[in-house]
Parts: structure tokens; C-alpha cells; sequence
């Protein structure tokens, strides 16, 4: 852990708390069919969702070499695997003869080659052809030209990410596209965290109001008054925003009793949540002693599939301990939960009452940086391979 780093942090967070830079008053309108629109969500899914990185999974899930998983919610059916070399990579889950869905359980392990069910051609553990029947009949079909579509894949701290449009592998560099992220993130140390449990909700509403509901503290107050909002500053959230990738520190009460203590002593993590944002859908939220990664993906223009996966220092051994993550797994649900409901209600009005702006003011910039750099995606001002 950088300490460091986490020092500079707590600074800006005193600062602000201290000096609070006094709000521009600017509002900005936003058009709510953006929140609505079929159109609008087939071109996210193409140009956000397949090209560019999309965080798919925890590496934890790939404990042994030969374990898989599935994932198709970018629209591309992908399967990542941990071949007999212990390398991860991601490849299409689609058979180069007729095209048939070679893997069909969500996860699992594969102790040999993967075989097609239609007319059993082989594919090795890193994806290369090796076996074709009656290969008399394929001439000039084989493992240079008929292997399995490889997808640019990369595990960065305990996240496998992949860009699920083949025509992108190799185009850009992961570090440059990460390291925004990597400042924030890396002060925490949570790459050695193991998954404890995953949940899924689905929420009817836009993914981009569901992102959009993490990004200010102006409501902390408000919508989450029975649950978390004693505990936090109230509108308080100390915003960090680059080119893509965003994080928030939103700091709770206990933190103005520390101020005086010695500097060595100071643990951001204790004192705040930290949420990061990796463009375009996954979250991570920091907490004191463990953190949530939540994936965000459209299901329909109206939905929206939240997964979460907690992350926490080491598997539980005792009844104590399941205990004690599992209230801090229902603490977390209960907050999202409200945020969730609230998105509900958004989208049920814009599914109504169609084309009327919204209103964003000082303390929820994030957002609109957010809605602004998916525009900027959208109308190909911004790529992968700017990076
Ligand atoms: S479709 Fe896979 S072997 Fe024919
Ligand atoms: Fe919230």
C-alpha cells in the first residue's frame, strides 16, 4: 500500500472539507432520451461496450488452469480461460466451422481440448485447432487460419478485462488506458483480495442512471437516510476525473476526529468510502476492510443487469467471520437497493414523459462528464486506440 499516495488523498479531502471551493451555480440540461432510446443503446453497445475494455470477471474465479467462465452481456459471447500454461486469455465461444456455442455452462473446468457438440472439432486450452474429422474434406482449413478468435485480454489488479471486438487486438496499450485508475486504486492494495460472494439485481432502469446514481453525495442525505447517510459528510464527495476514468472519495464524520493525530496513523479507507470508476460500467467501491466490484450492463434501454462480486482479504474460516461479511454484504445491498429504486422512478418518467432535459448542478459534474464522454465515444471523437 501506498501510503503515501493515500496521504495526498486525505489532504485533498481536508482541504475540501476545510476550504470547500464554493460551487459554480452552473446548471446544465441534459435530454432524457438518451435514457430511453433503442437507437441510442445499439450504438453504445457497438461502440462502448464491445469496443473498448470491458471488465468481465475477478481472476479469482480462474483458480486452476483449465477453469473457465462465460460472459455475454456485451453482446459478444465470450469465453475467458486459463490454459494449461496458467495464461488467461479470451477468445469467441464460437466454433470456426459452422459456428456453433463450443462452451455452454457458465463456468467450469476443462480437463482436455474443448470439442464442438455438432462435429467434434478440437480446440487446445489456448484456443488453437487441433483436431478436425474427416479433415480430408477442410483442405487448407487448419490451427493458423482456424483457431479460436482470440480477444485482446488483460488482468489488471484481480480484474480481467477484455475488448470484445477481435478487429481491436493489440491496438492500444492497457497500461496507458488503466492508468488513471491505477493511482487511486493500486493505494489500496485490494489485488491480492479474494471474491467472497457474487449477487445480481436487475434494475429497470438505463445503465447509464444506474452509473449516474454513484456519481455525486448530494443524496447521501436524503435517499439513504435510514441506512448509510448518518455516517458520511453530507455533500461532501471529493471528485477526481481525467480523461475516461473517475473516482470519488466520499469522507464520513469520524474523519474531522483524526485531523490531529500523527500523519502514519491516517487510513483513508477507515474514514470514507472511495468509489472508482472504470469507463464505461464497472464500479469499485472501497470500504474500510474489504471493497464490492460492480459490473453494470444494459440488458434493454430500459435495464439493466448489476452484478457484484465482494472482494475481502481472505476466504472466511469461522461462523464469526461469514457472519460478519455477510452484514456487510446486506449493509452495502441496502444502500444500493435505495439508489436502485430511485433509478426506478427516474426511468419510469422518462419512459412516460419523453425528451424533457434534466437538470445537473455543481456538485454532480461527474455526471455530466460521464454522459459527455459517452457523446464523445459515440460521435468517434474519443477511441481505444487514442490510447
Ligand atoms: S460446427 Fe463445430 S464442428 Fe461443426
Ligand atoms: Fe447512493
Amino acid at each position: 500500500m501506498k501510503h503515501t499516495q493515500q496521504l495526498a488523498l486525505m489532504d485533498d479531502v481536508f482541504k475540501h472539507l476545510e476550504t470547500p471551493e464554493a460551487p459554480d451555480g452552473v446548471t446544465h440540461k441534459i435530454d432524457t432520451q438518451r435514457y430511453t432510446s433503442q437507437a441510442q443503446l445499439n450504438k453504445e453497445r457497438k461502440k462502448i461496450f464491445q469496443d473498448f475494455p470491458i471488465a468481465v470477471g475477478v481472476v479469482a474465479q480462474l483458480e486452476k488452469n483449465g477453469n473457465y467462465f462465460l460472459h455475454d452481456l456485451t453482446g459478444v459471447p465470450i469465453v475467458v480461460l486459463k490454459g494449461k500454461d496458467g495464461e488467461v486469455r479470451a477468445f469467441i465461444n464460437m466454433c470456426r466451422h459452422r459456428g456453433v456455442r463450443l462452451l455452454r455452462e457458465e463456468k467450469g473446468h476443462l480437463k482436455k481440448n474443448i470439442v464442438c457438440p455438432y462435429h467434434a472439432w478440437s480446440y487446445d486450452t489456448a484456443g488453437c485447432l487441433k483436431g478436425i474429422l474427416h479433415n480430408k474434406g477442410f483442405e487448407g482449413v487448419n490451427e493458423t487460419n482456424h483457431s479460436l478468435i482470440s480477444l485482446d485480454c488483460s488482468v489488471h489488479f484481480g480484474l480481467v478485462f477484455v475488448v470484445p471486438n477481435p478487429g481491436l487486438k493489440g491496438k492500444f496499450n492497457w497500461d496507458n488506458f488503466l492508468k488513471e485508475v491505477y493511482n487511486v486504486y493500486q493505494t489500496f492494495g485490494l489485488d491480492t483480495h479474494v471474491p467472497y460472494k457474487s449477487e445480481t439485481r436487475t434494475v429497470a432502469g438505463n445503465w447509464k442512471l444506474v452509473i449516474d446514481s454513484g456519481l455525486e453525495a448530494y443524496h447521501f442525505k436524503i435517499a439513504h437516510a435510514k441506512t448509510i447517510g448518518s455516517y458520511f459528510v453530507d455533500n461532501a464527495g471529493v471528485n477526481y476525473h481525467n480523461k475516461l476514468h473517475s473516482s470519488i472519495i466520499f469522507p464520513k464524520k469520524s474523519i474531522t476526529r483524526i485531523k490531529n493525530t500523527p500523519r502514519e496513523s491516517w487510513q483513508l479507507r477507515e474514514h470514507a468510502n472511495i468509489l472508482v470508476n472504470i469507463f464505461p460500467n464497472t464500479v469499485i467501491l472501497v470500504q474500510p476492510d474489504h471493497a464490492m466490484v460492480i459490473f453494470n450492463f444494459p440488458i434493454d434501454e430500459k435495464s439493466t443487469l448489476v452484478h457484484s462480486i465482494m472482494l475481502i482479504p481472505q476466504a472466511p474460516t469461522t461462523q464469526q467471520e461469514i457472519d460478519y461479511w455477510n452484514l456487510n454484504r446486506d449493509i452495502f445491498w441496502n444502500a444500493i437497493d435505495e439508489d436502485n429504486e430511485l433509478v426506478e422512478l427516474q426511468q419510469a418518467t422518462f419512459n412516460g414523459f419523453d425528451g424533457k432535459p434534466m437538470t445537473i448542478g455543481s456538485f454532480e459534474k461527474l455526471i455530466l462528464q460521464f454522459e459527455n464522454l459517452v457523446d464523445k465515444v459515440l460521435e468517434g471523437k474519443l477511441k481505444l486506440t487514442d490510447f
